[in-house]
């Protein structure tokens, strides 16, 4: 079951980002996005909650971005379901596209992003090298050991 975040979901919200990216806050193509300014999507599954997406509409920019997305089960269909709802909301605003930004060592992301229709639109060279002197929380080495480095764009017509 997807459900919005309400108050109560604060501190589960805010231990998951800590966890999953260090702190409070993403940084996506320079730019710095707190926890407390995005919209969530909470998935729960026998009273727990079990992930959660956080997004950005851009009314005015016809887009939406999504800042972050987390199942705590992997490979059981908690991301996929939360994404299609994201999607859902985006489409229902009239936004024109969604993206996102992954990072260069997140190969099991870009093979779920693209398996669910998302194309690769852009490459940041060295873009987590700079996020990581605002944020020197973010590691020097990713998923499987890979240097974390660059920024790749992702992007779904809606
Ligand atoms: C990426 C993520 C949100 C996907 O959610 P999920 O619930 O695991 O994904 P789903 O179960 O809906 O899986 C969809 C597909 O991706 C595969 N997959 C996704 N993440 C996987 C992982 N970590 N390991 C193995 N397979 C994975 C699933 O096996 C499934 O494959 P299929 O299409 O062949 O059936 C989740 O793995 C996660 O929380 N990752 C860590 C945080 C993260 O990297 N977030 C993205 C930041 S940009």
């Amino acid at each position: 079951m997807l459900a919005p975040s309400t108050n109560e979901d604060r501190e589960w919200m805010k231990e998951l980002w800590v966890n999953e990216f260090g702190g409070e806050t993403v940084i996506s193509k320079g730019k710095e996005h707190h926890l407390r300014d995005v919209e969530a999507l909470i998935a729960w599954m026998d009273g727990e909650r079990v992930g959660a997406a956080t997004y950005r509409l851009s009314e005015s920019d016809d887009y939406c971005e999504l800042t972050g997305i987390n199942a705590v089960i992997k490979g059981s269909g908690i991301g996929s379901e939360l994404l299609a709802v994201v999607e859902q909301i985006a489409k229902q605003a009239g936004l024109k596209h969604i993206w996102l930004i992954t990072t260069n060592d997140n190969v099991d992301a870009l093979r779920f992003y693209q398996r669910l229709g998302y194309r690769i639109v852009a490459f940041h060279p060295n873009a987590v090298d700079e996020a990581r002197k605002r944020k020197p929380a973010i590691p020097l080495i990713g998923f499987y050991g890979i240097p974390l480095r660059d920024e790749i764009e992702l992007q779904k017509l809606l």
